[in-house]
C-alpha cells in the first residue's frame, strides 16, 4: 500500500473557499482533509483580538450589500452583523489640509468615475487592453489633485499595481462586482456592514465542524495525477497525501510554488504567469472610544504619498477602531519600516484632522499582505496589462480530477469573501456530482 495519509478529497488552502468546500463535502458524507501552508486558517480573512478584547480583521472585513452567502454564514455561526458607521462623504486631505469634495478637481474626478462606470457597462474599447490605468489617469486628470484622488479611489477598489493593470481589466471587473458606485459605497454598497466578532467566527466554525482537523503549517509543493491511481500530494516537509480528487484554492500567481504533474495546460500556465496579486497594507489603531465621532468623523482619504484611506470600523458600543488601508504600489514605502515607525508615520498625518489624541492608540495591529508568503497579496489576483484571458472570473474548469476554487474563479463578486464562498460551493458540487456518477456506475 502507498505510504501517506489518504482521504477521498484533499482541499489545498484553508481560506473561505477551501473551508466552505470542505464543509459542504463533509455534509454530503465525503471524507475530506484540508491542507494549509500558514500556521493559521482563514487565508485572506485574518482575525485577531485587541488589547481591549474587541475583534478586528486584518484581511477581508466588510459584508457588501447583497452578499447573501456571507451573511447567512455569519448568522449560522452566531455572529452579530452591524451597519458600518458613516457620515456619507469622506474628508479629502492633501498637504495636511482638507479639500472640499465639491472642489472642481474633486468633482471632475467623480465625473470621470461616473463616465467610466457607464462605459464599463455598455462599451469597453479593445484598445484599453494595452492602456494602463496609470497612463489613463495621467492623460485624463486636469489637475494633480484630480490625479491623486483618482489613483487612490481606483487603488482602494482594486489594490492592483496601476502601472501594470489595464483599463480593460478594470472596466471588465466592475460590472461583476456590482458597479463602481457599489464598490465605493458604504450604506447599500460594498462596505455596508461589519461583523462584531470578526470573520474568525465563521472560519473557526467551518474548521471546527470538520471531522479531520485542518492541517496547518502544511505547505503543498507537488500535485501529481497519473491515470487511475488517484492523486498524490506532497508537502515541503516531505509528507504525502493521497486522494481521488483535489480542490486547489490557491490564488493563480501562487501556483508557482506547486509542481503539477502532468504540467498544467497552456491556458492555466498563462493564467499563473499573467496574473499578479494586489498590493495592500492594512492597519488598525485602537482607542478606548471613537473620539472622532464628536468631531468630523474618521472617513478620510489622505492623498499625500503614500496615499491611504481611513475608515471607522467601530462596532456599536465598542472601543474605537480606526482602520487604515494603503492600497497599491505606494504601500511598498512602508515595507522597510518597523511597526512603531509605520504607526507613527501614518497616524501623524491624521493629527491636523483628528487631534493629537490619535497619536496614542491603546493598541496597534497591521499586516502587509504583499509580504504574505502564501497568499502573496490581496485583495485579489489581477491580469497584467496586455492580458485578456485572465480577466475575472478566471478559468476554473476541472483538469482531470483537479478542481479549482478561490475568489478569483467566482462568477458572483469575484475578489470578495462572497465570491470565495460561492467558488467553494461550486467546486464541492462538481465533486459530489462526479463521485455520485462513479458510485452509480459501480452499482450497475
Ligand atoms: C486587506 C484585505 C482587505 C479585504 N477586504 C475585503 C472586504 O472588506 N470584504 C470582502 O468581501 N473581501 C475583502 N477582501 C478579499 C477577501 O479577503 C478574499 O476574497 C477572500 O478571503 C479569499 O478567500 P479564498 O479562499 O479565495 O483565498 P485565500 O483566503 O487566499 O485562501 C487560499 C489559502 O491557500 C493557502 N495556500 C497558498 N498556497 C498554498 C500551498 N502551496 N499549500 C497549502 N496552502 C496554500 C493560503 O495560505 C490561503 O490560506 C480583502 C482582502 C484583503 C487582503
Ligand atoms: C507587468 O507584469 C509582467 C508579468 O509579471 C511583466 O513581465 C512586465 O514587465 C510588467 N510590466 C510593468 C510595466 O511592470
Ligand atoms: C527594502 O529593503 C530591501 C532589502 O534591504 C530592499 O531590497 C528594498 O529595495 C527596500 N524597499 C524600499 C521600498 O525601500
Amino acid at each position: 500500500m502507498a505510504q501517506g495519509t489518504r482521504a477521498e478529497v484533499i482541499v489545498i488552502g484553508a481560506g473561505l473557499s477551501g473551508l466552505t468546500a470542505a464543509s459542504e463535502l463533509q455534509r454530503q458524507g465525503i471524507d475530506v482533509i484540508v491542507l494549509e501552508a500558514s500556521p493559521t486558517i482563514g487565508g485572506r480573512a485574518k482575525s485577531t483580538t485587541t488589547k481591549l478584547g474587541s475583534h478586528i480583521d486584518l484581511g477581508g472585513q466588510w459584508i457588501g450589500h447583497g452578499h447573501r452567502r456571507l451573511t447567512a454564514l455569519i448568522e449560522k455561526a452566531g455572529g452579530t452583523i452591524y451597519k458600518t458607521f458613516t457620515r456619507g462623504l469622506p474628508l479629502i486631505v492633501r498637504d495636511r489640509r482638507t479639500v472640499s469634495i465639491f472642489s472642481p478637481s474633486a468633482l471632475v474626478s467623480l465625473l470621470y468615475l461616473a463616465i467610466f462606470e457607464v462605459m464599463s457597462k455598455v462599451y469597453v474599447p479593445r484598445r484599453w487592453v494595452a492602456l494602463t490605468v496609470d497612463k489613463a489617469i495621467e492623460t485624463m486628470a486636469p489637475t494633480q489633485l484630480a490625479r491623486q484622488l483618482l489613483q487612490l479611489l481606483v487603488a482602494i477598489t482594486s489594490t492592483a499595481d496601476l502601472a501594470n493593470f489595464s483599463m480593460y481589466s478594470y472596466a471588465k471587473t466592475i460590472p461583476l462586482c456590482g458597479g463602481l458606485i457599489d464598490m465605493m459605497g458604504t450604506a447599500g454598497g460594498a462596505q455596508d456592514s461589519l461583523i462584531v466578532e470578526s470573520t474568525g467566527i465563521a472560519t473557526s466554525m467551518l474548521a471546527g465542524e470538520l471531522s479531520r482537523e485542518v492541517l496547518t503549517d502544511t505547505f503543498v509543493t507537488s500535485v501529481s495525477q497519473h491515470g487511475s491511481e488517484g492523486i498524490k500530494v506532497g508537502t515541503a516537509s516531505g509528507r504525502q497525501f493521497h486522494a481521488s480528487k483535489v480542490i486547489v484554492t490557491v490564488p493563480p500567481p501562487m501556483w508557482k510554488n506547486i509542481k503539477f504533474e502532468p504540467a498544467l495546460p497552456a491556458e492555466r500556465l498563462a493564467l499563473q504567469r499573467n496574473t499578479r496579486m494586489g498590493i495592500v497594507y492594512k492597519a488598525f489603531a485602537i482607542y478606548e472610544k471613537p473620539f472622532w465621532r464628536d468631531g468630523l468623523g474618521a472617513e478620510i482619504l489622505v492623498l499625500d504619498d503614500p496615499a491611504f484611506g481611513v475608515f471607522d470600523s467601530t462596532s456599536p458600543g465598542g472601543p474605537g477602531h480606526l482602520c487604515i488601508l494603503v492600497p497599491g504600489s505606494p504601500a511598498h514605502q512602508l515595507d522597510n519600516l518597523s511597526a512603531g515607525e509605520r504607526r507613527d508615520f501614518l497616524l501623524s498625518r491624521l493629527v491636523p484632522h483628528l487631534g493629537r489624541r490619535v497619536l496614542e492608540p491603546v493598541d496597534w495591529h497591521d499586516k502587509a499582505w504583499h509580504l504574505d508568503e502564501h497568499c502573496g497579496g490581496g485583495y485579489v489576483a489581477f491580469p497584467v496589462t496586455g492580458s485578456t484571458e485572465s480577466i475575472l472570473p478566471m478559468p476554473h474548469g476541472p483538469i482531470g480530477n483537479l478542481h479549482w476554487a478561490g475568489t478569483e474563479t467566482s462568477t458572483d463578486h469575484p475578489g470578495y469573501i462572497e465570491g470565495a464562498i460561492q467558488s467553494g460551493e461550486r467546486a464541492a458540487q462538481e465533486i459530489v456530482r462526479d463521485l455520485r456518477q462513479v458510485r452509480n456506475g459501480e452499482e450497475q
